[in-house]
């Protein structure tokens, strides 16, 4: 924790598509400039002693975009974890996926297990790329596995009886994950599109014009500002 109270930053990167439309290029030359925005944002983090960023980039609903894009954006991330995998070790990066990974290739989930493992002992900052992700798809996936466990006796019949909010949350996907702190979402929407919806309950929700491939630490800083003027409540006087 920093003297900002912020544990978490999570950003909704959005824009991208717009970016290049823009500029005239395909909407995949978008997603490559945002590339530099990650790493603004992960600088941005460590200055600013942020223990966890987490970046929405990929959305279970993303799967229905036109599939040469789908293909371009998974073999992106492919690529970026063959070039980025030394820099993000040197930099104490604990790097993880969290989402469907089912729905990834399996050179995919071999890269991204291969740089988990290589990372796992850092802790200067953690990293966590949301692919293939979705809040309804977590809460579903949580309860199904609890299901499971109770069938399969893992799991009590007192234990099921005393089911709270925070043993439920030891099956989502983010469960060694604090609740975001900021929510920040680029690009003018003003909405969470399917992201934390559990974990956001008492996220600071914070919308920025900025299209994701312009976004740099002066935009993240400015979140910064804005949080740091926000009244948290968690309900209570
Ligand atoms: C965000 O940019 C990246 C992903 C969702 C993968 P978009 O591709 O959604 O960009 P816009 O919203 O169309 O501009
Ligand atoms: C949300 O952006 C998902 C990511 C940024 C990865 P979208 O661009 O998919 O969201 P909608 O469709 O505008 O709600
Ligand atoms: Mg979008």
């Amino acid at each position: 924790m920093n003297s900002k109270g912020i544990k978490h930053m999570s950003i909704i990167m959005d824009g991208n598509g717009r970016w290049a439309e823009l500029r005239g290029e395909p909407r995949s030359m978008g997603h490559i400039a945002g590339i530099k925005s990650v790493k603004q944002a992960i600088e941005a983090s460590i200055v600013n002693n942020v223990e966890y960023l987490s970046l929405y980039a990929f959305s279970e609903e993303n799967w229905s975009r036109p599939q040469e894009e789908v293909d371009k954006l998974m073999s992106l991330m492919l690529s970026s974890i063959g070039k980025e995998r030394e820099e993000l070790n040197n930099q104490g990066i604990r790097f993880r996926v969290l989402g469907n990974r089912s729905r990834l290739s399996l050179e995919l989930n071999n890269a991204i297990d291969d740089l988990m493992q290589f990372t796992e002992d850092n802790t200067k900052l953690h990293l966590i790329i949301m692919l293939s992700y979705s809040g309804k798809w977590d809460i579903l996936q949580a309860a199904k596995a609890l299901a499971q466990d109770y069938k399969l006796n893992k799991i009590s019949e007192e234990e099921f009886n005393q089911i709270s909010l925070s043993s439920f949350e030891d099956y989502l996907v983010t469960r060694d994950v604090p609740d975001p702190d900021i929510i920040l979402r680029t690009a003018s929407e003003q909405r969470l599109s399917n992201y934390f919806l559990w974990q956001a309950s008492y996220s600071e929700l914070i919308f920025i014009d900025t299209l994701w491939p312009d976004f740099t630490k002066e935009d993240y800083d400015k979140a910064l500002k804005i949080f740091s003027k926000r009244e948290r409540r968690f309900g209570k006087v």
